[in-house]
């Protein structure tokens, strides 16, 4: 056999038709479509994480339960003493362990339609059947077709982004509740965007027997360290952390992690104001006649005139500012654009040319 022949024979036909995560090359763009933090730290800051990183013991293996980061985080996060963490090279290896449970069991991994992509990628990677559950019109749980949805098709995971992505809107509480207390599935509520929003159900990890919390540290700052959390309880977490590869989190990033979170005043500070800079930008768009979704994230979706969003997009990108074309993704995203709220000299420069390219009179 030649080699196309092996390939053919050993990988299975769903990845070779699949393609591979794509990342728009954004070098010296102005960078509105990947949820990050904008800010970055002071060059005092900088130097004493370069010395604190050059003190890093490489020829040893990381602390496989990265002790040091745990103390902090639970501390910073204020995690109550009775719940458990579990950590991951993002929350995406969090979803695909907990999807990896799956395998074999003939149960489903269900999330909201439109949601986080990789809760469907990773399902289909796993081979594990996936079923998207609707929205309503204001983008909110649709409780009676959940509650059904989730029993007929045997769910044993569900993903619920609070708020979502990309629709950036908290879901109603007691439809969440609803469907909590209506199912035997998992549900994950996955916090991602927990630094632009008052909403926190950590609670609930302790109140409901089926609930996880999944967090990242990504939108706060640190999404080069790929430090993702699972919180729970001891008997859900101990479990899963059988399946977690021993260390999955590097010596580099535990170090940073403890670093930043001895100046945490930083993160809080930027995440304080991309929350002004997302009320600021939304009342600009406003002002332009698109319709905006109400965000509690760091990212705002937008809906362009009829049919334009594409071209917009690519007007944007033509004078290198980078954002996300949802235009075609899902009916609902129709016409939309996903605006990551940058800092306010960002937000003028990609204000400036919309108004350009929407002929505002501006
Ligand atoms: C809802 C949601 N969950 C999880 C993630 C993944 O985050 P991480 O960078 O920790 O893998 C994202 C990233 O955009 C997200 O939007």
């Amino acid at each position: 056999m030649n080699r196309d022949q092996f390939i053919q024979r050993i990988i299975p036909q769903s990845i070779i038709e699949s393609a591979a995560y794509q990342v728009v090359d954004s070098t010296g763009m102005i960078k509105l479509d990947a949820m990050e933090n904008p800010y970055s730290w002071p060059d005092s800051l900088r130097s004493s994480l370069a010395n604190r990183l050059a003190a890093c013991e490489l020829n040893r293996y990381p602390d496989p339960s990265a002790r040091a980061v745990r103390t902090s985080i639970k501390s910073w996060m204020k995690i109550p003493n009775a719940l458990s963490v579990l950590f991951g090279n993002g929350s995406d290896e969090i979803i695909a362990l907990l999807i990896s449970s799956l395998i074999g069991s003939g149960r489903s991994v269900c999330a909201p339609d439109p949601s986080f992509v990789m809760f469907k990628v990773l399902a289909k990677q796993f081979r594990v059947p996936f079923h998207a559950l609707p929205l309503d019109e204001e983008m909110d749980l649709d409780t009676g077709q959940w509650i059904e949805g989730l029993n007929s098709n045997d769910a044993g995971i569900v993903f619920v982004p609070q708020p979502n992505n990309p629709t950036g809107n908290l879901f109603t509480d007691d439809r969440l509740r609803a469907v909590v207390e209506s199912t035997d599935a998992l549900v994950v509520i996955d916090e991602a965007y927990t630094a632009f929003t008052d909403a926190d159900y950590i609670d609930w990890a302790e109140k409901y027997p089926n609930v996880l919390i999944m967090r990242t540290l990504s939108k706060i700052g640190l999404a080069g360290s790929r430090f993702g959390l699972l919180i729970g309880a001891p008997e859900w977490i101990s479990e899963y952390d059988k399946l977690r590869l021993p260390y999955n989190i590097n010596t580099l990033s535990q170090a940073a992690v403890v670093f930043a979170l001895e100046h945490s005043e930083i993160l809080e500070e930027q995440s304080a104001a991309i929350r002004s800079e997302r009320q600021r930008l939304t009342l600009e768009l406003e002002h332009r006649n698109v319709k905006v979704w109400p965000s509690e994230a760091n990212f705002i979706l937008v809906e362009m005139p009829k049919g334009r969003a594409f071209e917009i997009f690519e007007g944007l990108k033509s004078v290198n500012i980078l954002v996300k074309c949802l235009d075609g993704v899902h009916p609902a995203l129709a016409d939309t654009l996903r605006i990551t709220v940058g800092i306010p000299c960002e937000s003028d420069a990609m204000l400036m040319v919309l108004d350009q390219l929407l002929d505002t009179g501006r």
